[in-house]
């Protein structure tokens, strides 16, 4: 059963196909055309430029996926897309492209949660001449922890798509702060690889920073971690709160800025790992899953490794960050489990979709 996978709810325009034989699934094709270039001037994505590269790029995509995958539309079982949540107008370019194709080629049409969707690239575990697929399918109940630019969650699955929310963040997401943490040390976007890269010349232990306190003991909080590396960086160069953030980089020495890149990834990283292990421990899941952009780091995958009594599922880094395999992956099991089923005539894009 092949099923076409599209993704476009932020800067990255992604297609891939997927087969799926006994709930195993192969790794047909994934193709990803990603805008960020064009942002990294601006230090984030700017709405307008990515819906416009999503429109000039989501035929070529789709095509070379299904060129990559060896198909024709009569291989195809089923479109799976991305509905929300994301920028409303890079969702626009992608259902309505898949609305588009569902009615031309008359297959079934799967509107996916794209946040969910992040877990499922660790149930691609068939084939693949591209990634690297975790060796053997995970076990429900599972753990799932989501952490990328725009979402930090615990989720705990007792099948698929029958799920409780433990917690999430409360203001910014994770790799929100990377990205933030990035612009003040002058690094380029997306921040997550380059601070990364960055806190390995520096000193981890050289400050203390806050870890946050949250109500539920599952949610997550990285606001505070962010201006409190403002004001790290302000105080370093003997200047207060008033001082521009986006003049700092020139004044900062090479080693304060690695050592608060040490610092800020060695706290942010903890408290993701901290959680997962106590939700772990409560929870005895069979498997847990760690997706999303910042999960691509390998530091944070050293110490989840370490703190978890089993081992933790990674998808392959390159399937971590926004992909369409990961979206035809949930397609997949959506159309196994007969859940959200949409018509090709009315499907809408759902911008503030939550879990
Ligand atoms: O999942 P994703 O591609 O997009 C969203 O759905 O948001 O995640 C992008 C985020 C960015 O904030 C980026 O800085 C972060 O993932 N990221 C990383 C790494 N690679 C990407 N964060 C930490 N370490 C990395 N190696
Ligand atoms: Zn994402």
């Amino acid at each position: 059963m092949k099923i076409l996978g599209i993704e476009t709810s932020c800067d990255e325009t992604g297609a891939a196909v997927v087969d799926g034989i006994d709930g195993r699934l192969n790794l047909l094709s994934n193709v990803v055309s990603s805008s960020a270039d064009l942002h990294r001037q601006y230090g984030g994505v700017v709405p307008e430029i990515a819906a416009r590269s999503h429109i000039e790029a989501i035929n070529p995509v789709i095509l070379k996926a299904m060129t990559d995958a060896n198909c024709s539309w009569k291989d195809i079982t089923a479109i799976a897309v991305t509905k929300g949540p994301g920028l409303g107008g890079s969702l626009l370019v992608g259902v309505l492209t898949a609305r588009t194709l569902a009615i031309l080629h008359d297959k079934p049409l799967y509107g996916i949660n794209h946040v969910l969707a992040h877990a499922y690239a660790a149930f691609i575990t068939g084939s693949s001449n591209d990634y690297e697929l975790a060796g053997h399918p995970s076990e429900f109940p599972l753990l799932a922890l989501i952490v990328s630019g725009g979402h930090t969650l615990l989720a705990h699955f007792k099948d698929h798509f029958d799920y409780i929310l433990l917690g999430s963040t409360t203001d910014d997401a994770v790799g929100e702060a990377y990205d933030k943490t990035a612009k003040i040390l002058g690094l380029p976007y997306p921040g997550g690889p380059s601070v990364e890269k960055l806190a390995k010349k520096g000193n981890p232990e050289k400050y203390s920073l806050p870890k946050a306190k949250t109500k539920n003991k599952y949610d997550f909080s990285y606001s505070g971690l962010k201006t409190a590396v403002l004001r790290l960086a302000q105080a370093e160069i003997g200047e207060d709160y008033d001082f521009p953030s986006y003049k700092l980089s020139e004044r900062l020495s090479d080693l304060q800025k690695a050592d608060i890149a040490a610092c800020f990834n060695r706290t942010a990283i903890e408290a993701l790992v901290d959680k997962t292990r106590r939700a772990f421990e409560e929870y005895a899941p069979r498997s847990v899953i760690v997706s999303g952009g910042v999960s691509a780091s390998p530091e944070l995958r050293k110490q989840m490794k370490t703190a978890l009594p089993i081992q933790p599922i990674f998808p392959d880094p390159g399937l971590c960050t926004d992909n369409g395999a990961m979206i035809a992956a949930a397609g997949y099991f959506a159309s196994r489990s007969k859940t959200g089923r949409a018509d090709p005539k009315e499907l809408d894009i759902m911008p503030g979709l939550s879990l």
